[in-house]
């Protein structure tokens, strides 16, 4: 049966269902004879009876034929049975080898799960629910084997065959095939199972564990791209050294192997020995990477480095567990791209990432706490909540317990559950049982979703010298969850004199149990102003009596860099929200914090540069009740001409202050392009004259791929001449690198310009764009989906738009269509007339003949 096939109503699976695996395979033998129009998979599973039970063994498919089932070597005929897409037997004893055969059609695979072919090359993935397309297994995380591959193919046009763990034969055989064989020591869920075949090429470098262990190192892509597998390879090296380094874990295979694929569904996958990564987060040169693409790579090597242990040596009993792996695991990454360059630039980026992609999922019809308690299908839930509150919520522990104490209860987890399929209850539990720490409220930041609110009043009595400051916290209602208890909310706080800028009273980490406190502070000498969450030290609003006199005094000298952006950020969001609401923008505090923030000699380039941005129309729309787009676009638009013409003379200081930087991969040398192409920006709202012409020489003179990318970014949101002879250059030069073609989609996508939504449609149209990719399709459709102005066109074709590729992708690739849901779900939040149109748009989607699960869960949901 196709997993594209709607059922009439798609079960929901329960986290409270949960049961033990009626049978374990300890041990799996598979048999690849491989071909991308026929692939012929044997797979022998030893199977053993889990407890007193008599139930059949069933074993999941999706998309398998049987061609032949044996039972200790006998062919069946009627022991077996098919119950849908799951294959049922009948097992007289406790322990016994059953067999199996089925083909599969690689190059037809267009979901790209399971075994699939990108490029020429065939390649694997199985997360969560791949390995059932591949062969007939327990396809559930708490059922872990030692796995032994065997693979053969034309040795042509398949000269580099990988699985997982070590080679331990190889061979030629008839008819210009060779064949390999793979065994991985460590038991594993199918999910990490994985293989590649391909003609590639490799980097190889080497490593040697803090214990002396050597290990060989490679990563392999096609010839043509080993010049850019460099920044990839000294990111896996660093992050080897990093998490022996900060968590004391070392790599445990003699081989690491990483191999790049250019059709990918998401970001990387943690295979154990095998990685296997979306080509974007490898290839990596000056000339097509931007810094930010560069720190990503780091960041996601390190993520699926890190997932070695925890994911692979603990993985999660089921996949209501996910976060155990995902949240964790970015809060180490987040941690290892911090320790690389500005610790402070790093949180903000995370906090913007939070703010942008959960924060509007927590306040919609999708929201699920980090620990959901039920799906309809899992891919569903590879979510910001998932990844990035839960990376959140390790993060609170870390802040609450210290680094030391969270170290001993890392240890304790990984040490107490190495070999296991766990649960975020095991993890809290080692965390307490190390520390003495008592978790139990804590707990509820696993089950309770929604952002909290968190509602800071500081009063000050003078004469007395005494502050006051009241606490509250309120988790709102989420689908399924009326009625929410107060968690708690860990807030480093600290009072700053006014003017003194010195801290009245010192910073101390207060932990929010109840829905409301009270904190008394003795012996203020001076008008205090209340710093809080700093660091985000909490996933939460903060909503405080602090006016915009106050904001501006912090933005210029709260000593914590957080508080210092959080402070600016709140003044600007402050200041566009009234704007809004009442017409008038009072553009002068936020002119002047600027000026300062631009002129404070402390500050490094980078973290003003953060600083200066106005938050996102999105944003600003995530703190109304009723999003009208355009007159947020309106409003915001104004103070951004306002901060580039009043402060025109220091923009283009900044601008000649970057101006003599040669490309260097450094923090120092990030920051100043980053600065450079914002003061860019802000010059060209300005009017200036000349900023057309300054963007197309930063364009054309650059030597990296930052500047020519932000010069683009800047000219694709106007009209002149310069824009269309950029975009033409542009496309010239990289219309042979999919990765670099991909920028120029996004550029266009992104634009301010009213015409967008046309030239959207006119770009789906472009020879050079695909369905079958999806890394394309994000380049084009998700980036116009965040482009709240373009996309909520008040004509409608926007929503009419993304509604079409939703459907049209759902066909190939279900998994990235459910990914282009959640715009229209938010329909609920704007204003009534593309309310209705949003709405109307999701409902003709649900009534499509055969739509996936993953399309009809997103959809329905958001409808209710
Ligand atoms: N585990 C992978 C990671 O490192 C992602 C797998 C995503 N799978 C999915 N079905 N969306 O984050
Ligand atoms: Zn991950």
């Amino acid at each position: 049966m196709d997993a594209n096939v709607a059922l009439a109503t798609p079960p929901v699976i329960r986290r409270a269902d949960y049961q033990a695996p009626d049978w374990l395979v300890p041990e799996i033998a598979l048999d690849f004879a491989l071909d991308p129009a026929l692939t012929v998979v044997k797979a022998r599973l030893t199977v053993t009876r889990n407890g007193a039970h008599g139930r059949p063994l069933r074993l999941d498919g999706d998309g398998l034929d049987p061609v032949s089932i044996a039972v200790d070597g006998e062919m069946l005929a009627d022991a077996w049975r098919m119950d849908g897409p799951v294959l049922v037997i009948d097992l007289p004893g406790d322990a016994h080898v059953v067999e199996t055969e089925v083909r599969l059609s690689p190059e037809t695979n267009s979901q790209l799960m399971g075994l699939y072919a990108s490029g020429g090359l065939l390649c694997t993935q199985c997360e969560a629910e791949g390995f059932r397309r591949i062969t007939f297994f327990p396809d559930r995380p708490d059922v872990l084997s030692r796995y032994h591959v065997r693979m053969a193919a034309d040795k042509t046009r398949f000269p580099v065959l990988l699985a997982n763990g070590d080679p331990v034969a190889q061979g030629d055989g008839p008819d210009g095939t060779h064949w390999a064989e793979w065994h991985d020591p460590f038991p594993k869920p199918c999910y990490l199972f994985a293989l590649v075949a391909g003609d590639l090429a490799a980097n190889r470098d080497h490593f040697v564990t803090r214990s002396g262990r050597p290990v060989d190192l490679a990563i392999w892509v096609r010839e043509a791209d080993l010049p850019k597998t460099a920044h990839a390879m000294q990111a896996l090296k660093t992050s080897m050294a990093w998490d022996e380094r900060v968590y004391g874990r070392e790599y445990d295979l003699a081989i690491f192997n990483i191999v790049a694929v250019a059709d990918f569904n998401f970001g990387a996958m943690e295979n154990k020995g095998l990685n296997i990564f979306n080509s974007r987060y490898i290839l990596a040169d000056p000339d097509t990477a931007t810094d930010a693409d560069f720190d990503a790579i780091a960041g996601v090597v390190a993520h699926e480095y890190f997932h070695n242990w925890s994911g692979n040596r603990v993985t999660c009993r089921d996949w209501f567990q996910l976060s155990l792996k995902e949240g964790f695991t970015v809060f180490r990454d987040q941690g290892f791209s911090a320790d690389q360059g500005s610790p402070a630039v790093k949180r903000i980026e995370d906090v913007k990432m939070l703010r942008a992609a959960q924060f509007p999922e927590d306040a919609g019809p999708l929201a699920h706490p980090i620990r959901p308690e039920s799906y309809i299908e899992i891919s569903n839930f590879y979510t910001a909540t998932i990844y990035n509150k839960g990376a959140e919520i390790v993060r609170m522990l870390h802040t609450m317990l210290g680094a030391a104490r969270f170290r001993q209860g890392s240890d304790l987890y990984f040490d107490r559950h190495d070999g296991e399929a766990a649960t975020c209850e095991d993890f809290v539990a080692a965390m307490e049982d190390a520390t003495g720490e008592d978790l139990a409220q804590f707990r509820l930041w696993y089950g309770q979703a929604g952002t909290p609110r968190i509602r800071a009043d500081l009063e000050y009595d003078a004469p007395g010298g005494r502050a006051r400051l009241l606490l509250s916290q309120l988790v709102p209602p989420t689908p399924g969850q009326d009625a929410k208890q107060p968690m708690p909310i860990p807030l480093r706080l600290a009072l700053l004199g006014e003017p003194s800028g010195k801290e009245v009273v010192a910073e101390q980490l207060v932990v929010l149990k109840d829905a409301q406190a009270e904190l008394l502070f003795e012996g203020v000498a001076e008008r205090p102003v209340l710093s809080i969450n700093r660091g985000f030290s909490a996933p939460v609003v903060i909503e405080s009596n602090r006016n915009a006199t106050d904001l501006a005094f912090l933005s210029a000298n709260d000593p914590d860099p957080f508080a210092r952006f959080e402070a600016m950020q709140q003044l600007m969001l402050d200041t566009l929200v009234a704007g809004v609401a009442t017409g008038q923008v009072d553009h002068a505090p936020v002119v002047e914090a600027i000026a300062k923030t631009l002129a404070d000699p402390a500050l490094d380039q980078a973290f003003i540069a953060e600083c200066v941005l106005l938050p996102s129309e999105a944003f600003v729309g995530d703190q109304l009740l009723v999003v009208d787009p355009d007159a947020i676009a309106l409003v915001r638009e104004g103070l951004r001409r306002e901060i580039g013409t009043q402060l025109e003379k220091a923009w283009r200081g900044a601008y000649a202050g970057t101006a003599a930087n040669h490309y260097a991969y450094t923090p120092p040398a990030k920051g100043a392009r980053r600065l450079r192409t914002i003061a860019l920006g802000y010059l060209a709202v300005s009017g200036a004259e000349d900023a057309d012409d300054m963007a197309w020489r930063q364009y054309i003179d650059a030597d990296n791929m930052t500047d020519r990318q932000g010069a683009l970014g800047v000219l694709a949101n106007g009209h002149a001449p310069a824009r269309e002879k950029t975009l033409a250059d542009f496309y010239k030069r990289y219309q042979a690198d999919a990765l670099v073609l991909d920028k120029w989609f996004t550029a266009q996508a992104l634009s301010t310009r009213p015409d967008t939504v046309a030239a959207v449609r006119a770009l789906a149209a472009h020879p050079d764009f695909t369905l079958a990719n999806p890394n394309r399709i994000r380049s084009l459709v998700n980036a116009f989906a965040v482009n709240q102005r373009a996309f909520n066109d008040v004509g409608g074709d926007g929503y009419r738009f993304l509604g079409e590729m939703i459907v049209a992708v759902d066909q190939i690739n279900p998994q990235t269509a459910a990914r282009l849901v959640p715009p229209l779900g938010r329909w609920r939040r704007f204003e009534p007339v593309r309310a209705a149109m949003m709405r109307s748009e999701l409902e003709r989607i649900v009534a499509v003949p055969d739509l996936s699960r993953d399309v009809y869960e997103q959809v329905s949901k958001s409808l209710v």
